[in-house]
Parts: structure tokens; C-alpha cells; sequence
């Protein structure tokens, strides 16, 4: 089942055309990896599918995103209702100077949910349980979370996401400030979590995107050359240009 749809988006930063004639259908309870090289739209087209470009000045949409048959960019959208149900993890892991307490339920305090102690207790257990990283701070819940390693702030940035329970998480290259180990377990974590929710993620490791993803697309220079089943795209893409990016000939 579709979760997204992407019908005819452009995307302009000032005059300039950062995503060209974009279209796609994004699957529920599944990994969708997007490749390409630097400057190719793919942040761009992530910040899109949560409204998160309207902060930029200067910038022009066109086209249609749906969520579940609704138009996100439609008259009268509540945004941040939107940025609630498509939450996002960044490329640096960015926990708040707080406890790990506090990160976990920031987003349900912003929003005014469970304000009172024991419901949130369970929250953020049930949330660090949920990224196995339960185990590891539960002795230090209010120890300040930039004192965690990069990939357990990683982890418990996708713990402050899940708590207010989205429905899509974007991931914007969740791994590529995290050693090879951490990496992996990220990668667990997101075979776990795509259970339960859609994922897109943005990646330059073609490895992680054949890894985990069950779609790949792939853009080049703010246009989508080609998105398939991931194992097509790895072994047999139809495009000369998807080929030749991913055996590093090109990009
Ligand atoms: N805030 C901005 N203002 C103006 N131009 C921007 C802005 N952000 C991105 N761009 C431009 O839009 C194009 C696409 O950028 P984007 O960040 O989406 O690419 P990307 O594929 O995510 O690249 P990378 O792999 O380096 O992260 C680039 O030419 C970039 O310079
Ligand atoms: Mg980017």
C-alpha cells in the first residue's frame, strides 16, 4: 500500500529549479532509499514531504504531495500536524542540551500530551526500548544526552521522533557521521521500525541503500532518472545514467 504520492513537484530556490517533474508512490511499512550525487535535490525532496522547505524564503512549490489521499500542500493544512506524522532524523545527530528524559518527550510536552511524570516515564521507556538503547541509559535517564556516543545520541534522536508517533520517518543520511558499527545497529534499528512505519531514507552508501531499502530511487540533478525495486536498480537498472552512478563511473 501507498503511503505518498508525488505527482508532477518542482521545487525552486529563488529562481533556480532544484526538483524537476518529480513523481513517485512511496510504500507503507517499507524503506525507500534516495540516491544520487551531491546537489542533486534529494534533501530538498525529503524537506518537501514534510513542509519543512516552507522555513526557507524564497521558495516555490509546485505540484502534489499526498498523505493517505490528502494534499499536504492544500489551503489549510495544519503544518505542524503534518510535521507530526512525517517527523524527521538528520544527518548529525542533534539531541537538545537536556537529559535524555527530556529529549525523548520534548516533542509530546511541545504538543501538550501526558504532562503528567509516570506516563511520560513509560514513553520514554517504551521509546528507548523501542531503539535498543532502553538497556544502555536506563541507569542515567537524566544524565545530559550529549554525554551518549554519536550513534546512541542517533538512536535516541529516532526515540524524540517516534515518541509522538509519526506515521513516515525521513531520514536524512541518519549514518554518515557514525562509525561502521554504529551504522549497522542504526540499520537494525530501521529494519525493526519499518514495521510499523514508512521510511525514506537519503543515502550516499549505495551498500546501506541495497542493504535495507526495498525501493530505490535515483536522482540526478534534481530529476529522478529511475525508481525501482531496489534489487533492480543494484543488478539491472533500465537507465545508462543509473548504471553508471552506481558502478562509480559517474557522479
Ligand atoms: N537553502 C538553499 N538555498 C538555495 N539553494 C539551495 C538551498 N538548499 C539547497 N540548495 C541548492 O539546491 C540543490 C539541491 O540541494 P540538496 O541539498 O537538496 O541536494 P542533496 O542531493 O541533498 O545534496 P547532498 O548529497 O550534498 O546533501 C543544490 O544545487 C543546492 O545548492
Ligand atoms: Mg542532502
Amino acid at each position: 500500500m501507498n503511503k505518498i504520492k508525488v505527482e508532477q513537484l518542482n521545487f525552486y530556490y529563488g529562481s533556480k529549479p532544484a526538483l524537476q517533474d518529480i513523481s513517485l508512490e512511496i510504500a507503507d511499512r517499507q524503506i525507500t532509499a534516495l540516491i544520487g550525487p551531491s546537489g542533486c535535490g534529494k534533501s530538498t525532496f525529503l524537506r518537501c514531504l514534510n513542509r519543512m522547505n516552507d522555513t526557507i524564503p524564497n521558495t516555490r512549490v509546485d505540484g502534489r504531495i499526498w498523505l493517505d489521499r490528502r494534499d499536504i500542500y492544500a489551503p489549510g493544512t495544519d503544518v505542524t500536524n503534518l510535521r507530526v506524522r512525517v517527523g524527521m532524523v538528520f544527518q548529525r545527530p542533534n539531541p537538545f542540551p537536556q537529559s535524555v528524559f527530556d529529549n525523548v518527550v520534548f516533542g509530546r510536552r511541545v504538543l501538550g500530551w501526558g504532562k503528567n511524570r509516570s506516563d511520560l516515564l513509560a514513553t520514554v521507556e517504551a521509546c528507548l526500548r523501542r531503539v535498543a538503547l532502553w538497556d544502555e541509559v536506563k541507569d542515567n535517564l537524566y544524565q545530559d544526552a550529549l554525554r551518549l556516543s554519536l550513534g546512541q545520541q542517533q538512536r535516541l534522536c529516532i526515540a524524540r521522533t517516534i515518541a509522538v508517533q509519526p506515521e513516515v520517518i525521513l531520514m536524512d543520511e541518519p549514518c554518515s557521521a557514525l562509525d561502521p558499527i554504529a551504522t549497522l545497529e542504526i540499520e537494525d534499528l530501521m529494519r525493526v521500525l519499518k514495521e510499523s512505519y514508512c521510511i525514506v531514507i537519503v543515502t550516499h552508501n549505495m551498500q546501506q541503500a541495497a542493504r535495507v531499502s526495498q525501493r530505490t530511487g535515483f536522482f540526478w540533478l534534481g530529476r529522478l532518472v529511475e525508481f525501482d525495486h531496489t534489487e533492480a536498480i543494484f543488478t539491472h537498472p533500465h537507465e545508462k545514467l543509473t548504471e553508471d552512478y552506481i558502478t562509480g563511473r559517474a557522479g
